[in-house]
């Protein structure tokens, strides 16, 4: 069996009562039955609802699609389960920042109406084996580097999506291929649900918002920034006319470079909406990157050519 699988969520996520938050908070669901229900029953009643999957450690990107949700939608469902099947047996799973009492602070300021915090038990429960395999999508970029991740991400969605089957499920851009892998497999399995993709939300600095930013000490923080400088760099070379890929990738290894300290691991140029690689910018091209910065992995992209 999967290690991951066999470290517990915070106790936090099991002992709450579900309807202990006061008239004010989100409504803490822990159980896949009572989340269905609730999703069911909402809709029965001519409801619709949204749903914003997130692994906790909460931060504006993930606010700002409980935003829009609640712009769509009539109801919205946040879910925090930190997911021990899309991280590699030598990534971070453990140190993955959890604070599910911060969390639901903001999920209550923000005015989320459910919270659904399943345990690792409930969600892979003994004997569990199926997973939702992804092909070609899941091998590529991240994949190269994370290869049993698009799987993990793939097979918890859907089954977020069965357990809290809602109108539209919203996602960031951010994390660019996860949006098109879920995508790709709403479409080939038929799951009845709208994905919504929201914009990047930055640190006014450029950085990109990630619970992961937290590992950063303040240098690599620094050293970080090459990599949003990078891509506004990319972005401007377009916006004067500069078309040829090899011409703009040099120029942005040479900014990271410049910063010391970051290692590229892929910068790809794709035809936007997809994964296929673009040797020139004929039309809107999203640039995907991802680097390690001391012992931190980063991912950041970038539309240009709009
Ligand atoms: O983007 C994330 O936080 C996760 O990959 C997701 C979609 C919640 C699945 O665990």
């Amino acid at each position: 069996m999967d290690e991951n699988l066999l470290m517990s969520q915070p106790a936090v996520a099991t002992r709450r009562d579900p309807f202990d938050r006061g008239k004010f908070g989100p409504q803490l669901l822990t159980e896949g039955e009572a989340i269905r229900q609730a999703v069911v029953r909402a809709r029965q009643a001519g409801k619709s609802v949204g749903l914003v999957p997130t692994m906790g450690a909460l931060h504006e990107g993930h606010l700002s699609l409980l935003e829009t949700a609640r712009t769509e939608c009539d109801l919205t469902v946040v879910t925090i389960f930190v997911n021990p099947t899309q991280f590699g047996p030598h990534e971070d799973f453990r140190q993955y920042p959890r604070d599910l009492e911060r969390d639901l602070a903001q999920l209550g300021r923000g005015g989320c109406d459910i919270v659904f915090a399943p345990t690792n038990e409930a969600m892979y429960p003994a004997g569990y084996t199926t997973s939702v395999d992804v092909g070609q999508l899941g091998q590529v970029l991240e994949g190269e580097f994370r290869p049993a991740h698009f799987r993990g991400v793939a097979t918890i969605v859907l089954k977020l999506f069965q357990l809290a089957p809602a109108d539209r499920a919203y996602f960031g851009r951010k994390d660019y291929q996860q949006t098109i892998v879920v995508r790709q497999m709403v479409a080939d399995l038929n799951v009845p649900i709208d994905i919504r993709v929201c914009p990047t939300i930055r640190e006014s600095d450029g950085l990109a918002m990630s619970s992961r930013n937290v590992y950063l000490s303040a240098d690599d923080r620094r050293r970080a920034l090459s990599l949003s400088r990078s891509l506004r760099l990319a972005e401007q070379l377009v916006n004067e006319g500069q078309r040829d890929v090899a011409v703009i990738r040099a120029q942005m290894q040479h900014e990271i470079d410049a910063a010391g300290g970051v290692q590229v691991q892929y910068l790809a140029f794709v035809a936007d909406g997809t994964l296929t690689p673009v040797e020139r910018i004929d039309g809107p091209t999203t640039i995907a990157l991802a680097a390690t910065v001391g012992k931190t992995r980063l991912i950041d992209n970038l539309l240009v050519g709009k």
